[in-house]
C-alpha cells in the first residue's frame, strides 16, 4: 500500500483506533486518518477538538508517515482527492464484519479502491466509542481504554458525580 486513509467518526479516538492508526503506519508508505463530518449526528465533541486528540495521538505515536484531516461526502472521493489507493479498517468481531465487508465492496465498486481490515488487538476488541461515552457520563473511569487526550477531554465533559446510593 503507498497510501492508505483510516476513516471514522473519532468520537472520541480510543485506544483500539490508536493501534490500528500505528499498524496501518506500519503497512502503508503513507497514511491519512480522516474524520468524517457528518451534520446528521450529534456527536460529543467537536471536529476541531477529534482533530486536535488525533494529531496528539500521531505525535505520541512518533508517526512521521500520518497525517490527519477531515472529510464530507463519499469516502472514495476523499481517497481519490489525496491520491490514496486503499483504506484500513479494524475489525474487533464477527460483527463488525457484515457491514465492513459492504462497504468494502460497494467502495471498491465505485471507486476500485481497496480496503485493507486489521484484526484490532484483543485487549482492545470489545471498545467502542459510544462504550466510552457511556461509562465516562457516567462517572466511570476511562483512562485506560482511551489517549490521555481524550481521558482528560470526558473529565472535563463530565466531572465524577458523588456517589448517589440508595439502600433498602
Ligand atoms: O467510525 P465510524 O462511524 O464507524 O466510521 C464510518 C465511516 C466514516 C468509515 C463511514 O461512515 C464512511 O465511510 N462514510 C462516508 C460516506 C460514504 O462513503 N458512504 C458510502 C460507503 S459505505
Amino acid at each position: 500500500m503507498k497510501h492508505a486513509v483510516c476513516p471514522g467518526s473519532f468520537d472520541p479516538t480510543t485506544n483500539g483506533h490508536v493501534d490500528i492508526i500505528g499498524r496501518a503506519a506500519g503497512l502503508a508508505d503513507q497514511v491519512t486518518v480522516a474524520v468524517l463530518v457528518n451534520a446528521s449526528k450529534d456527536g460529543l465533541f467537536a471536529m476541531e477538538e477529534r482533530l486536535e486528540v488525533l494529531r496528539e495521538v500521531v505525535a505520541a505515536g512518533g508517526h512521521p508517515n500520518v497525517e490527519v484531516a477531515s472529510f464530507s461526502g463519499l469516502l472514495v472521493d476523499f481517497c481519490r482527492r489525496v491520491g490514496a489507493d486503499s483504506v484500513v479498517k479494524g475489525i474487533r468481531a464477527v460483527s463488525d464484519f457484515d457491514y465492513e465487508l459492504k462497504m468494502a465492496q460497494l467502495n471498491r465498486s465505485l471507486s476500485g479502491i481497496e480496503t485493507v481490515f486489521v484484526p484490532t488487538s484483543t485487549e482492545y476488541s470489545f471498545l467502542s466509542s459510544s462504550l466510552v461515552k457511556q461509562v465516562a457520563r457516567l462517572g466511570g473511569n476511562v483512562s485506560a481504554l482511551v489517549p490521555p487526550g481524550v481521558a482528560r477531554r470526558l473529565a472535563e465533559r463530565y466531572p465524577v458525580p458523588p456517589a448517589d446510593v440508595a439502600l433498602g
